[in-house]
This record gives C-alpha cells, structure tokens and sequence, in this order.
C-alpha cells in the first residue's frame, strides 16, 4: 500500500468532513487509487474490504491514519455474508457509537455482515433531517420502507417527525430503537412494522393510511411474502406506484437503488413509471449525488421527488 496515497486519502477526508461526524468511507478502492480496497472509519476503528485478497501487512495504515484503534477486514461476498474479522489493535466487542452530523448511531462488528449503518446514505438522511426540520415538530410522518437499523427514521425523528419503519427483521428493528434512544428520542412516539413491505403497502392502501414522506432504499433483490421476489432492475415501478398510493398529495418521496445494474437513467425511468401508474403527477424531480468521501464508483442512485 502506497504510503503517499493513503496520506492523500486521509487529508482529503479531513477537509470534507465536520468534527459532528466520525464515521465514513476513508478508502474508496479507484477513486483513492486502491483497486479492490474499500475502507470505512467508525470513530478510529478501520473496517477494510475487499473482493479478492486479504490485506496481509497493516503497518502503512497504522502510520496514516492518526488515531486508528483497530483494523478489521471483510470480504465482500454476497454468498458468504460474513463477520468482519480482527487484523490488528483493541478487539471490537461490543456494539459502540458512531456520530453522523451530530446524530449517533450503534455500529457492531460482530452482528455479521454489515455493521449498522450504509455510509453511503449520509447526505440524504442530513437532507431528510433538515427538510423535516423546517416543518413543525410531530406535524410530518414519514414511511421508511426497507429500515434496517432505522437510520433514516433517527434522521427524520433528529428533524421532528414521526417515522414508521418496516423491516423483515425484528432484530433490526430492535437496533432501530436503540438508536433512536442513543439520541434521548422514545421509539414508542414511532412506529415499527415487521413484516413484507410490498405487503405491509397494499395493506396500508386499503386502509387509507398515508404519509407526507416515504422512503424506498431496497435491497436489489428480495424473496419478500405476498409478492415473492422483487428484483430493482424489474421491480422498482411497481414498489413506486405502490408506494406512491400511500403519500398525501405534496408529499415527497426518496427513491434509491444501490445497484451497479441499472444506469441512472433507467432508474429515473422506473421512478417516473411508477408514479404516473398510480395516476398522480411530479412537482419536482431531481437526482442526488453520493457523499464526497465516495470517491469511486457512483453505484447509489438517488432521486428526490414531490409529488402533487
Ligand atoms: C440494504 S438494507 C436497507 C438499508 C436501509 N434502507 C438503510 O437506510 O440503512 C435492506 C433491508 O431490507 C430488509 N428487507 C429485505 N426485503 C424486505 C422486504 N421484502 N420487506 C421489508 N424489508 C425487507 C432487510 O431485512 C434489510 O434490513
């Protein structure tokens, strides 16, 4: 690992990111000169992943990176959804906490596979916070479709408003409401619905229930109940039409897909479809860039729409 570059990649982190966040993508494989090295920083704790080989010698990381604490590795291996494992430093046991722009969040390195928050999310849950933020407290609910851990409930909740978070996984549910503690906010002023969100919308949509914000960050594939399988590059209209019958009229919705398999440009599409097959109209439509410290690929497509 070059020395020079690791430095470059450290400085520049330093000069984009606030001291109200200490968590974020610190190496991103091309964009940092690193082909097949990613690593995310978790407040002094370095999480390296990679495709193919495991980093075998860590001593260049230790000499760049001020104040690192421990240095763990993954591979990233969609089959083989692992743990991260100890390379060097403090064991990490236990969960800990994480700040992003003043929010925390619980972050564990031996839960599996991923550790409790999608860095890549940071500038659309701050865009969340600060959009809710400007509207009275408890007067805006939000849908969050897909929570996992809930990251954009805590943002939407960190702003003033209500969330509603559907996951499959009670387990993650559960971390959702702790992170919402971690930040002195009571989970039972929010909702949280276990369950199939293709399902849990058409039931929503029978009921009349509505929300002023929804938020689809799906998986890109998902073997769900009702609807068997969802597949972004197939599927994202129809989650849109459905999750568009349950937004009020000037309501807004996040639509995102972390997929390297369809362009922009047919996202956006699909997007546009899905609202138009729920027969309602776009006010605004507008594409969003990834945080800065994604100095590689642009995979995560995200769009911001309002919808009459
Ligand atoms: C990529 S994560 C979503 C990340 C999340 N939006 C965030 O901001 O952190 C995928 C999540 O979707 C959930 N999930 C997968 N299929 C689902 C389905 N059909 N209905 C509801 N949740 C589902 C998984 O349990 C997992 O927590």
């Amino acid at each position: 690992m070059e020395e020079g570059k690791l430095n470059v990649a450290w400085n520049r982190r330093q000069s984009i990111i606030t001291p109200d966040t200490t968590c974020y993508r610190l190496l991103d494989a091309e964009g940092d000169g690193f082909p097949d090295l990613w690593a995310e920083w978790f407040d002094g704790r370095l999480l390296l992943q990679t495709q193919r080989h495991q980093p075998t010698d860590v001593r260049p990381l230790v000499k760049a990176f001020p104040g690192v604490r421990s240095i763990y590795w993954k591979r990233l291996d969609q089959r083989d959804k692992e743990s991260p494992t100890w390379l060097w430093g403090e064991k990490v046991e236990e969960p800990f906490t994480v700040l992003e722009n003043g929010v925390k969040y619980e972050i564990s390195f031996t839960s599996g596979y991923s550790q409790g928050i999608f860095l890549d999310q940071r500038d659309n849950r701050q865009a969340i916070k600060e959009r809710l933020a400007q509207t009275e407290p408890g007067s805006q609910r939000v849908l969050n479709l897909f929570a996992y851990t809930c990251a954009f409930s805590v943002a939407a909740a960190a702003g003033g408003g209500i969330a509603t978070s559907v996951d499959l996984s009670p387990t993650y549910l559960d971390w959702g409401k702790r992170n919402l503690q971690l930040n002195g906010m009571d989970p039972a002023g929010h909702y949280f619905v276990k369950g199939d969100a293709f399902d849990w919308l058409q039931a929503f949509a029978k009921k009349g229930r509505k929300w002023q914000g929804v938020i689809l960050d799906p998986p890109t594939f998902s073997r769900g109940q009702v609807k068997k399988v969802f597949r972004v590059e197939e599927d994202y209209a129809e989650l849109v039409k459905l999750a568009t019958q349950v937004l009020e009229p000037g309501g807004w919705m996040l639509c995102c897909a972390n997929t390297r398999k369809v362009s922009s440009f047919e996202m956006e599409e699909q997007v546009r479809s899905g609202v138009a097959q729920a027969r309602r109209r776009l006010s605004k439509f507008q594409s969003a860039s990834m945080p800065a410290d994604f100095t590689g690929d642009a995979y995560l497509k995200s769009f911001w729409l309002d919808v009459t």
